[in-house]
């Protein structure tokens, strides 16, 4: 521990070891039972005699910092004696004021926080029903399963899994996902997949290799409010294209690349978050065909194949590219789960060295032990298993917000019916604002994702998100039936206020 001591000062040794450890207490830096050094080690390291620092830690007893317990050493105490006020500190060195520093892309990522927040879960309690999640619930996860696979793979190859590793990815998995994303009709040789740290990681990577500050960046609307952050946070100005029924509307599309020559367009097209909707082969092939001829990328941000509630899964845009516009992102979050932070990009040869160049600058390789890991768990159809329980369950559940929605929602209130994904998109009566609803719905017992920061340039104040992936089946009415309530209270509130307001005879 490094306390620094000035023998020049008044304050005698003792008093100023006492008062930094006080301070570091009161800071929560030495928490509630944490055992302090011995003062033998610390005298040793602080250049002072033992008695110093033993009278410091009998103040330190004496004041109710901490408690000694005989022949065991000297603990933080587990609650500080009220009145214990920590000494004032023994220097106070002039703390460097960061706000002038910060470069152009923190700044623009500080003035997005209610964007931040949004996507920030609310977790479900005993008293709240919680449908801000989406993301897999961790009650269906495989973990002892995957336990077992990352034991055998360390047993296995451990020397050559936890020494560095080429940026490209662990080869086996890379095969394995080329034969995988056949069954999605995506056709990628291993070399054309790049294995990054979830999509996350690949928006960077992508931002990084394609945007300079000042472009234009095409993005649908509403759309996954991390990817607009990234691309902004890069001085990207993104254009939306709001979705219509069958998708992103391919006349709006153009017409944005014919005036502000986009640097690309990124959209979800298999199970948009936040509505679960998908592209219509008909639009799919539009958007595909203006792309090419506007020689624009097209960053698809894709949702597993196997999680789709229809009579079958929408063809990702990167199966039916036949101009090389597409760069596909993929994740095993919303699969598998979302703490192994491993995805994947495939994309023509020409960009994916790019790509790969920029995440070796980023973190040299995405860990082999998790990629070799995954790879035996998928080699093992452990994945495939997965998938099929949480897909009927995933579904089990879209089925009973649906009902529930229909059942206890006022008319003026409509939802999107999602084809894929974990999340529907509502919207609210005329004159209702999500973001205020919120709090109002917490007090009741429920929570969801206001839709605003969504949205890309202003807009959606009167939707909200709704994911049904982590509710369990048993709690999606009565959270529903709180909601319901929540709205209804609300509206019956909006409704006096106009009508007061109608009754006030103007002056004239
Ligand atoms: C649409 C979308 N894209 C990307 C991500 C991030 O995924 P990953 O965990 O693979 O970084 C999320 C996470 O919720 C998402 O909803």
């Amino acid at each position: 521990m490094n306390i620094p001591l000035d023998r020049d000062k008044p304050m005698a040794l003792p008093r100023q070891i006492q008062a930094h450890l006080e301070r570091l207490i009161h800071e929560r830096l030495l928490t509630p039972g944490t055992k302090l050094p011995a003062t033998r080690e610390l005298a040793r390291q602080l250049g002072v005699n033992r008695g110093t620092v033993a009278l410091a830690y009998e103040e330190l007893v004496a004041t109710g910092w901490a408690r000694a317990h005989v022949g065991q050493g000297t603990f933080v105490a587990e609650r500080p004696a009220s009145g214990a006020v920590p000494a004032p500190p023994v220097a106070t060195p002039v703390a460097l004021d960061w706000s002038g520093l910060f470069s152009r892309s923190a700044q623009i990522l500080g003035a997005d926080d209610e964007r931040s927040r949004a996507v920030t879960p609310i977790p479900s309690s005993g008293a709240v029903v919680s449908f801000a999640g989406g993301m897999p619930d961790s009650g269906l996860f495989p973990t002892d399963a995957f336990r077992r696979v990352l034991n055998q793979v360390i047993r296995e190859e451990g020397p050559s899994l936890l020494q560095y590793y080429p940026a490209g990815g662990y080869p086996p998995l890379r095969r394995y996902l080329s034969t995988y994303l056949l069954r999605f009709g995506i056709e990628a040789r291993p070399e054309e997949i790049l294995i990054v740290n979830g999509s996350q990681q690949g928006f960077d990577l992508i931002a990084r290799t394609l945007i300079d500050p000042g472009d234009f960046v095409a993005i649908e609307q509403p759309t996954y409010p991390r990817a607009m952050q990234v691309f902004r946070s890069f001085g990207a100005q993104l254009l939306s294209v709001p979705w219509g029924e069958t998708g992103p509307r391919a006349e709006v599309f153009e017409r944005l690349l014919e005036r502000h020559a986009p640097k690309l367009f990124y959209c979800q097209p298999s199970a948009h978050n936040p509505t679960g909707l998908a592209v219509a082969p008909e639009t799919a092939r539009r958007l595909l065909e203006v792309a090419a001829r506007h020689q624009v990328p097209i960053i698809e941000d894709g949702f597993d194949g196997s999680l789709f509630y229809g009579d079958s899964p929408t063809l990702p845009l990167k199966a039916v590219d036949r101009g090389g516009v597409v760069v596909y992102i993929g994740t095993f979050s919303k699969i598998l789960f979302p703490g192994l932070r491993l995805g994947w990009l495939v994309g023509p040869p020409q960009i994916l060295e790019r790509l790969q160049a920029a995440k070796q600058l980023a973190d040299l390789h995405t860990s082999a032990m998790i990629q070799a890991a995954v790879h035996r768990f998928c080699e093992r159809k452990l994945l495939d298993r997965h998938a099929t329980r949480v897909a009927t369950e995933y579904a089990r559940r879209r089925s009973l917000l649906l009902t529930a929605l229909r059942r206890r929602m006022p008319a003026e209130v409509t939802w999107t019916e999602p084809q894929g994904g974990f999340s529907l998109l509502l919207t609210l009566p005329s004159g209702m604002d999500a973001g205020t609803l919120l709090q109002q719905a917490i007090e009741r017992g429920v929570a969801f994702t206001p839709g605003a920061p969504f949205f890309v340039d202003g807009g959606g104040q009167r939707t909200l998100r709704l994911s049904f992936s982590s509710v369990a089946a048993g709690r999606i009415d009565e959270g529903i039936r709180r909601l319901a309530e929540t709205i209804k209270a609300a509206r019956a509130r909006l409704r006096g206020r106009e009508r007061i307001e109608r009754a006030v005879v103007p002056v004239v």
